[in-house]
């Protein structure tokens, strides 16, 4: 008797232990939503201390895979915001493989998450590019693909895949792939700024790939929600006027998807 009542609350005190210890994980990411929001919004400012905050939290619970899936992003954001200042690539390839690394220790502890598998395949990509190492690439792509094909419903994954490949040299992309992500997470409807920003980026591909027809129709949807959007389509339209679009504004837009993330994510329209 006496020792089923000990055994009970030993019970109970390891159970309060862990329910003190999993509301504080929430809490963290929590937080750590909120500073994401804010860097979408444009306060680059937020990663750093997002990344060491992170860090002290998967010390402290090292078997939580969403702690760890945070921190992965938290680099990735990390990373993003680097651009912005003189290229460091040293620096940004090391913050690209703790972003991996983290993410690779989510999957560890739990393998179900869409957005996890191609977040790993995207840093795979990134950290390869940045080395140079082609193999390294292809093997973040499949990572990529293979999230998809086995989510095909997934905005996430296919956004993920998108913004990272789109950055590939036209011969060494899947140029498929990203037009039907594009096509995918328009038809999801997401409205505003993002739907402009989204034609444009896929107007874009269409042009490069010498559609014409298809790139000004894609123009052609911009609600001049964003404004941003609107004038890059002025500047293109009067470019094939002229001949053909400039590839540094083509460059130019394709470039926020990593870094200005409040191209699409900053509130209301600027219009
Ligand atoms: C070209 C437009 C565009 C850019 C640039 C962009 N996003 Fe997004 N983002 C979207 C769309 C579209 C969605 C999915 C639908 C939605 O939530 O509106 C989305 C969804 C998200 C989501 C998941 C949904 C949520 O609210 O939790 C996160 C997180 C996110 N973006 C973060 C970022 C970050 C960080 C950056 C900058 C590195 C960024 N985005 C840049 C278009 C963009």
């Amino acid at each position: 008797m006496r020792k089923s009542v000990l055994f009970l609350s030993a019970l109970s005190i390891i159970t309060a232990v862990a329910l003190a210890a999993s509301t504080q994980d929430d809490d963290v990411l929590s937080r750590a939503r909120s500073s994401q929001l804010e860097f979408r919004e444009g306060n680059l400012e937020v990663a750093k201390p997002l990344v060491k905050m992170l860090e002290d939290a998967v010390a402290q619970s090292p078997d939580n895979a969403r702690l760890w899936e945070a921190l992965g992003h938290a680099n990735m954001t990390l990373q993003g915001s680097m651009y912005a200042g003189p290229l460091d690539i040293p620096g940004m390839t090391a913050v690209g493989e703790r972003a991996r690394d983290a993410y690779a220790r989510s999957l560890a502890l739990d393998a179900s998450s869409t957005l996890v598998k191609a977040s790993h395949g995207m840093s795979q990509m990134v950290v390869s590019q940045l080395k140079g190492d082609g193999p390294g690439m292809a093997a973040g792509i499949d990572e990529m693909n293979a999230a998809v094909r086995e989510s095909p419903k997934s905005i996430a994954a296919r956004l993920t895949r998108a913004f990272t490949i789109i950055h590939l040299p036209p011969a060494m992309r899947d140029t498929n792939a990203v037009t039907e992500d594009l096509q995918f997470i328009l038809g999801a409807a997401p409205g505003g700024r993002r739907e402009d920003v989204l034609h444009v980026l896929l107007g874009d591909v269409y042009a490069e790939m010498g559609d014409l027809k298809g790139a000004r129709a894609e123009y052609k949807e911009v609600s001049g929600a964003s404004a941003f959007a609107a004038e890059q389509v002025r500047s293109r339209l009067t470019d094939l006027e002229k001949g053909a679009i400039q590839p540094a504004s083509i460059a130019q837009v394709r470039m926020g998807t990593g870094t200005r993330c409040a191209m699409c994510h900053a509130p209301g329209t600027d219009n």
